[in-house]
């Protein structure tokens, strides 16, 4: 059986043996390389969570029960239960997760969790979940966090798209991924149980490709 890496390979070279065509992506690298770097943006930066020492303030910070409301998580009730599910978040292979630390206080503002994924013989961000800390909502910290993310994804790990999916009722959520780019590919009805009753989930994509195509200006990078 060919491996995801020979594929690509193979892909790699029928692309270069096109001339004219799309350019080809960058070599893959295994999305199970887990630990995630220190990404530098102006206002922020992210670095790997630290479960021990993140968890008081990031409890603080997430009493808010609107933080939670339209994610899948369960509201930690005590600083060890933050503890622990940044724990959980940190110890599961299928994630790469940061924490978003803002450059001024220095304090931790947010959290970021991407799943990358191979899918056939592409490298693909199956999903995204962010939390952002109320006090920081719409001043930029959110946006530049998801851009050094989505550039680490498309030119670091090779990936080809990015998925993420967003409770209807939740506008923050969808309305932030559209003003990055994303586009909605479809949008179906499920139980969502939080909050106890069905209610329509918008699925998003944004590619590599619109990625790096987006108008210079129209997004700082
Ligand atoms: C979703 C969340 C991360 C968005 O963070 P944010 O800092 O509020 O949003 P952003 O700064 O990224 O928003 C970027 C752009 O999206 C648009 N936007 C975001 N929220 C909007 C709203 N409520 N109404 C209109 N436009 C909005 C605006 O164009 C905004 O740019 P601007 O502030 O310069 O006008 C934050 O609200 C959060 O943590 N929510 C709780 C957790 C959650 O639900 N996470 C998503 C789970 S799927």
């Amino acid at each position: 059986m060919e491996t995801a890496s020979a594929g690509s390979a193979r892909r790699l070279e029928k692309i270069l043996a096109r001339p004219g065509e799309i350019p080809p992506n960058p070599p893959m690298k295994t999305p199970t390389a887990k630990k995630p770097p220190v990404l530098k943006g102006t206002l922020v930066t992210l670095r790997p969570l630290d479960p021990a020492k993140d968890a008081p303030g990031w409890f603080e910070d997430t009493i808010d029960p609107d933080l939670w409301k339209w994610t899948d998580d369960t509201q930690p009730k005590t600083a060890a239960e933050t503890r622990a599910q940044l724990e959980s978040w940190v110890k599961n292979p299928d994630l790469t997760v940061w924490a978003v630390i803002d450059t001024a206080s220095k304090r931790m503002v947010g959290t970021v969790r991407v799943e990358p994924r191979h899918d056939d013989d592409r490298v693909i961000i199956a999903d995204q979940v962010n939390q952002i800390s109320r006090s920081v909502w719409r001043k930029g910290h959110h946006k530049e966090a998801c851009q050094l993310v989505f550039d680490w994804a498309f030119k670091d790990m090779g990936a080809e798209e990015i998925r993420t999916k967003a409770w209807a009722p939740n506008d923050n959520s969808w309305r932030s991924m559209e003003a990055l780019g994303f586009v909605k590919v479809r949008e179906g009805g499920y139980m969502n149980p939080g909050v106890g009753v069905p209610m329509p989930m918008r699925h998003y994509v944004l590619t590599r490709k619109q990625w790096m195509g987006q108008k210079k200006g129209s997004l700082k990078r």
